[in-house]
């Protein structure tokens, strides 16, 4: 019989890559429990559709008083996420008590953010610790940098439309990331949910895809940009130049993108100390771990950029228009 799984976050960037594994999966009834946005899946025959809000206790228990079988959970990525997370807890005791499993898509290695004192990546951790801490049935997944930061708080489109050539970001040149593709992380959530719930309690998987630096990004990209068919009028720059920004203008960049002016700054304070060496975040190089859920290679940075090589394109352009 299929289990009732439960997700959380279904419009988010990890969230909507989930969804085409579960919806339509026999193993599975689904309900999206969403926010904001309303997904189209909600639509979609067979599918169930909560609206819920995890700052208000009442609205994450009437989501659980479907009685899933699984739950995917997770929090965005903004300030104060505590009092979610804890309304989650809260709600999955008072009425969801024999959940077998929550996969817990959560922020990754936030403790080592720590020692950057700012509040935004305390609160992160605390979100963290008060899920792993709650007795509940979870297995934690620990994605590594989104791929997808590229075209959004890293703003690499906004930085092609200036047509210099230049991308400036608060990181070093030679800094590595581990870049993971968030269709990635929604097959491989799918993956967990399809094994024995029993046996993946407790565990960790910590999920990375392509370590790669600012520069090599940059020097793909270029390439990806000299594929382009269309004939600009300011020809593809035959390299694409990385440079180190100021922590100052890596924040206003994000605060441009949408981010909390907060947040904005405790970002920029942590991408700017991202040093090698002295900051050995995600310094886990090898996807196997991911590989082993995926039973594929995972998706590398070149595929990413190649696969949205209209979005570049475009960006290029666009910058040549208001020249
Ligand atoms: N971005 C990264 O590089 C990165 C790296 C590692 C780990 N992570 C972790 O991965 C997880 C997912 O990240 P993401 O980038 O997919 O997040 P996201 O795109 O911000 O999506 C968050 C989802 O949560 C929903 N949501 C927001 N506020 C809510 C509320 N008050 N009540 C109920 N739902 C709410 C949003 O719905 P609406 O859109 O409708 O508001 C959205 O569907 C997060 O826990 C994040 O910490 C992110």
């Amino acid at each position: 019989m299929a289990e009732k799984l439960l997700v959380f976050g279904p419009a988010g960037n990890v969230g909507r890559q989930i969804l085409p594994h579960v919806i339509c999966n026999p193993k599975f009834s689904v309900c999206l429990a969403y926010h904001r946005n309303k997904p189209a899946q909600c639509d979609d025959p067979g599918v169930e559709s909560v609206q819920v809000s995890l700052e208000d206790l009442g609205s994450v228990k009437k989501a659980l008083s479907w009685l899933p079988d699984r739950i995917v959970f997770m929090v965005n990525l903004a300030p104060g996420t505590l009092p979610m997370a804890q309304n989650f807890v809260a709600a999955c005791r008072a009425v969801s008590p024999s959940v077998k499993q929550i996969v817990y898509v959560s922020e990754c290695d936030c403790d080592e953010y720590l020692r950057t004192e700012t509040a935004f990546y305390k609160d992160q951790w605390d979100t963290v610790q008060c899920v792993l801490e709650s007795g509940l049935p979870v297995t934690r997944i620990e994605p590594a940098c989104f791929m997808q930061n590229i075209d959004s708080f890293f703003g690499v489109p906004n930085e092609l439309a200036k047509g210099t050539g230049t991308l400036t970001i608060g990181m070093e040149t030679t800094t590595p990331l581990a870049w993971i593709d968030t269709r990635d992380i929604g097959e491989a959530v799918a993956r967990v949910l399809e094994r024995d719930a029993g046996q993946e309690v407790g565990k960790r998987y910590r999920l990375v895809g392509d370590y790669r630096s600012m520069g090599e990004m940059a020097e793909m990209l270029c390439g990806v940009l000299n594929e382009c068919e269309s004939k600009p009028k300011v020809p593809y720059p035959k390299r694409l130049v990385y440079e180190q920004n100021t922590m100052e203008e890596l924040q206003r960049g994000m605060e441009e993108a949408g981010l909390e002016p907060d947040v904005a700054k405790d970002m920029a304070i942590v991408s700017a100390t991202m040093h090698e060496g002295h900051f050995p975040i995600f310094a886990v190089d090898n996807s196997e771990e991911l590989e082993g859920l995926l039973r594929r290679p995972a998706t590398r940075l070149q595929q990413y950029l190649k696969d949205n090589k209209g979005l570049w394109e475009r960006s290029w352009a666009s910058g040549k228009l208001d020249i």
